[in-house]
């Protein structure tokens, strides 16, 4: 594994956009798994910046979001969708029909997720997967459990990770309680994993997952077997490691 940490939060974010746009301008055609939440923002905004600039062309490139929300219409402002729409798919050149997020809504949720998975299969293994880290160590939605799923799944969402996300809705109550979400198979399966923790609140479970025992307690401590992990953190979310 390779940890990077960073002083400077435009810095890190520099360092994250350069790791997905040079697997994109070396591979045209590259398969990308996304993420949502707080810690991607700035990435994704280097990265309009950068194609903006005329560097690399999403043209080719294929997306896969790691996961959405069960029952929230398409156009609400905290879905997936949106989100995805509003940071980064509005501004760049990638065709829409190359960029897939589970539909939460779908009227089968269990088929909607075979389906999900025929599609990531179809495009081939994921070049790169961006993850984020749940103050619970969940990786995509995938949560700490007995046993975790290998493919695309609908989950229960952890009261903790319903509170961690109502900082993005009216209130805790509008929150979502389902969601589906790529299981840890399909993520450890990505050639690459790039994942970002940024802030003091994360400092402990930064240290349980790196440093930790591999345990599905913690499902990011899975990533420690990965054979290429790429992990960016600020100074304050690496604190605690050793
Ligand atoms: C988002 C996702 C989640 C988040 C995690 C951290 O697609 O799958 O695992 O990465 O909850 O969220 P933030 O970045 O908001 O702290």
């Amino acid at each position: 594994m390779n940890v990077w940490v960073y002083d400077s939060d435009d810095k890190l974010n520099e360092a994250g956009a350069g790791i997905i746009s040079g697997i994109v301008q070396t591979n045209p055609r590259a398969v990308l798994g996304l993420a949502t939440g707080g810690t991607p923002v700035g990435i994704y905004k280097q990265l309009v910046g950068d194609f903006e600039r005329g560097m690399f062309s999403f043209r080719g490139v294929t997306t896969f979001n790691l996961d959405e929300y069960v029952g929230l219409p398409e156009n609400h402002p905290e879905s997936y969708r949106a989100y995805m729409n509003e940071h980064l798919f509005r501004h760049i050149d990638l065709p829409s029909g190359q960029a897939h997020i589970p539909d939460g809504n779908a009227p089968d949720l269990e088929a909607e997720c075979r389906r999900y998975d025929e599609r990531i299969e179809d495009a081939g293994q994921l070049d790169l997967q961006l993850l984020g880290l749940g103050h619970n160590g969940h990786i995509g939605f995938n949560e700490p459990a007995h046993a975790l799923i290998k493919g695309t799944h609908v989950v229960d969402l952890a009261e903790e990770t319903r509170k961690a996300n109502a900082r993005f809705f009216p209130s805790l109550d509008e929150v979502p309680r389902q969601a589906l979400t790529m299981g840890v198979g399909t993520i450890l399966k990505s050639k690459t994993i790039l994942l970002v923790v940024k802030g003091a609140d994360k400092a402990d479970i930064v240290r349980r997952a790196l440093q930790g025992p591999i345990t599905t307690d913690c499902p990011a401590s899975l990533l420690q077997t990965h054979p290429h992990l790429v992990v960016l953190l600020d100074r304050a979310a690496a604190e605690k490691l050793s």
